[in-house]
């Protein structure tokens, strides 16, 4: 009797258990997981010296140089900063020289210009914010992109991963060579992004080592990720990693690796203006190449801005020199419904609609074993659905080595 008594508390002690545990774990869950968000957002946004309000909603922190995040690295600790690169490629096309078929482009800068400027001796940051990283699947992965999304490897492609990554591409790309750097000036839009999870970005990449696990990259360009910032503004943003994509590296100022020196732009702040359909067209200049003494990757956005650098010790193949570069687009399709996304490349128009209409990269050079610049031999092209996003490259006077590229994504051939 006794015993059977017993039994019976036993039993009810046990499924009171099982019902209240899993609400102490959520609740622990929660509490740590504010904890890490606070933690986060202390190492990333650094007391700044002066902020400015941009009128697309970003705050901007004028932070001191040396209090970057990029000195939170533990190699970093007692490095001294570069403030200028000992060495910069000079090549076919000077300094000044901005020209187009017809109708000049105009060269531009960032929003928060308007509302201010950060004082010498910082660099501007933008705000990190409770929300953006709460929309990250976790602190973890916030600010990197998402394991398995690498620049595919043209030649080797591997069809099914290709697919499964849901990344779609329309490039133009050289291997087999020894690259010291890349350069291309960029068209910039806006494309409609479907889903706050996909993005449309227009990036060069500058890559080493397999496409296993081991691959280094270096990437900078403009995207549109609401995820990331938030709206559907098109942003300057750079990208790197040591290990394709999964433990090291991050977009822009994001953890601790590239070291700004610049004081009057800001990583992934708002291009402004963009191009329009048959209207005014604008492109950006980014050069990012290997300072042949110090051995770090260097960053120029336009003619004016030397940006900053990614210490050599970050990368392992990239160490040495680049073995692959890309320039062109990628979105992500999450088969929203089963069906291809209506997320947009480039203009969202596809390449054969041409200039004012099709996005453009435009003299794409590398920087070759003597550290010239020059244009690349043998590019090859590659998309996984030309139906989709497509790509078509050509060469004249005024644009060297160019490509139209981009497409709308969802459509009659597309579906
Ligand atoms: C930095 O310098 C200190 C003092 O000279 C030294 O003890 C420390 O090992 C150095 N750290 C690194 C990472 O080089
Ligand atoms: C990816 O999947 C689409 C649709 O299933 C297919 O048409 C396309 O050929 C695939 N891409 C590659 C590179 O296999
Ligand atoms: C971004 O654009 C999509 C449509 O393309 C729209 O549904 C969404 O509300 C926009 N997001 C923001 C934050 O403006």
């Amino acid at each position: 009797m006794e015993s059977l008594l017993w039994r019976r508390i036993a039993v009810f002690m046990a499924v009171c258990c099982l019902i209240l545990v899993p609400f102490v774990v959520d609740a622990k869950t929660k509490s740590r997981q504010r904890f890490e968000v606070q933690k986060h957002l202390r190492r990333l946004n650094k007391p700044p010296v002066q902020t400015i309000k941009s009128p697309d909603g970003d705050t901007i922190d004028c932070v001191r140089t040396h209090h970057q995040p990029a000195f939170d690295h533990p190699f970093l600790k007692n490095h001294t900063i570069q403030m200028r690169p000992s060495f910069h490629p000079e090549g076919l096309y000077s300094a000044n020289k901005v020209s187009g078929p017809k109708q000049a482009s105009i060269s531009q800068t960032q929003l928060w210009h308007l509302t201010g400027r950060c004082p010498q001796g910082t660099i501007p940051i933008r705000r990190t914010t409770r929300d953006d990283i709460l929309k990250a699947s976790s602190v973890k992965t916030f600010g990197k992109k998402k394991h398995r999304s690498m620049p595919l490897p043209p030649k080797s492609a591997d069809p099914d991963l290709v697919n499964e990554s849901g990344h779609q591409h329309a490039i133009a790309y050289v291997q087999g060579d020894k690259y010291y750097g890349a350069k291309a000036t960029i068209n910039v839009w806006e494309p409609k992004i479907q889903q706050s999870n996909e993005f449309s970005l227009s990036q060069l990449w500058i890559l080493g080592g397999s496409f296993g696990e081991d691959l280094n990259s270096i990437e900078a360009g403009w995207q549109v990720s609401p995820d990331l910032y938030g709206d559907n503004n098109t942003r300057l943003f750079t990208y790197w990693t040591s290990d394709a994509y999964q433990a090291t590296g991050c977009y822009n100022l994001l953890c601790s690796g590239f070291i700004q020196i610049n004081s009057d732009i800001a990583m992934g702040a708002s291009i402004f203006p963009v191009s329009g359909y048959r209207g005014s067209q604008y492109d950006i200049s980014i050069l990012v190449w290997k300072d042949p003494k110090e051995g770090n990757w260097w960053m120029q956005f336009g003619n004016d801005y030397v940006l900053g650098y990614w210490p050599s010790f970050l990368f392992s193949y990239l160490a040495d020199s680049a073995s692959m570069i890309e320039w062109g687009g990628e979105v992500v399709n999450s088969e929203p419904d089963g069906e291809h996304t209506s997320t947009e490349m480039g203009s969202g128009h596809f390449p054969d609609e041409g200039f004012s209409k099709a996005s453009y990269f435009r003299n794409i050079q590398v920087v070759d074993g003597s550290n010239n610049l020059r244009g690349p031999k043998g590019i090859g092209t590659f998309t996984e659905q030309s139906n989709c996003y497509n790509v078509q490259n050509g060469y004249n006077g005024d644009w060297g080595n160019y490509f139209y590229y981009g497409g709308p994504g969802k459509n009659s051939k597309c579906p």
